[in-house]
């Protein structure tokens, strides 16, 4: 099999109706993999598979990643239409900015529940399938979206986002020793700012000052979530696990 190719494989995004999921969706359809996108929304999930559907097969699944039993009902959809699945990555993600002194707990119980809380659950809920399609010489693969605000100290009081994301990070490596035994890796993704609509606000006021603040003078391109996860999920990286792999142009290296 060539070393990026992923015919024959079945993967899952969840937030894969937009954004750095749209994008992660996209780069699986174009190696070859079937895709499975989830949201809450089903007129936007209807929307992006329209979308994808140049790239190849992808289907929609609503689900809400906030509740641990839609986390557990998007396993169930899937594994009624699949025997195996090779790719699940857990990249639904919310951000909440408030300064400290207005914080509320609603913008620690929603970022909670659905960055850090969701990928254990969905991980977990898939194991089945996806020790039904690992072999040890092409393990199942996890990839958690995290952010590179998991690495630094944001400006942005954004702190449930940042200390998610960082748990996320952690998790990742705790579940990579917990499951490689079971021929599974567990990687995740630190992107930089992309183009999305969780960014639209950020990048409109301060585009050009973050953009700057790249050693390489750019912001992220839909290709570059695509690549990190064509590799991560193909036989190219089936020996990664455990890692961190910040994908921001080197921003974190200056800020
Ligand atoms: N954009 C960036 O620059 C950047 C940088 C670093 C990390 N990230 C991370 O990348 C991931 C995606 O970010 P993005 O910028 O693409 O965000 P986005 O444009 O807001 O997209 C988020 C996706 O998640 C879905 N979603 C939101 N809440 C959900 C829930 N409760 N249950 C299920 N799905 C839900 C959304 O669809 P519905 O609204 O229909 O549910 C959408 O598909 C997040 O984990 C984010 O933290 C982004």
């Amino acid at each position: 099999m060539e070393l990026f190719d992923l015919t024959g494989k079945v993967a899952v995004v969840t937030g894969g109706t937009r954004g750095i999921g749209l994008m992660m969706a996209r780069g699986l359809l174009q190696a070859g993999a079937s895709v499975y996108v989830s949201s809450r929304k089903a007129d936007a999930g209807q929307e992006a598979v329209r979308e994808l559907e140049p790239y190849g097969v992808a289907t929609f699944i609503q689900a809400d990643l906030g509740k641990e039993s839609d986390c557990l009902l998007l396993a169930e959809e899937v594994g009624a239409r699949e025997e195996a699945v090779h790719v699940v990555v857990n990249n639904a993600g919310a951000t909440w900015g408030a300064p400290i002194d207005d914080f509320p707990a609603a913008a620690w119980d929603k970022v909670v529940d659905l960055n850090l809380k969701a990928p254990f659950f969905v991980a977990r809920a898939f194991l089945p399938l996806l020790e039904a399609g690992a072999t040890g010489e092409d393990p199942g693969r996890i990839i958690n979206v995290g952010s590179i605000e998991g690495l630094r100290v944001p400006e942005w009081p954004t702190f449930s986002y940042s200390s998610t994301k960082a748990a996320l990070h952690q998790l990742t490596r705790h579940l990579a020793r917990d499951l490689g035994p079971r021929h599974i890796t567990v990687n995740a993704v630190a992107p930089g700012p992309f183009p999305t609509k969780m960014m639209a606000a950020m990048l409109e006021s301060e585009g050009d000052a973050i953009t700057a603040t790249s050693p390489l003078g750019r912001i992220g391109h839909p290709d570059d979530m695509a690549g990190v996860t064509v590799f991560l999920s193909s036989r190219a990286g089936r020996n990664v696990t455990g890692a961190i792999i910040p994908v921001d142009g080197g921003i974190e290296l200056t800020t």
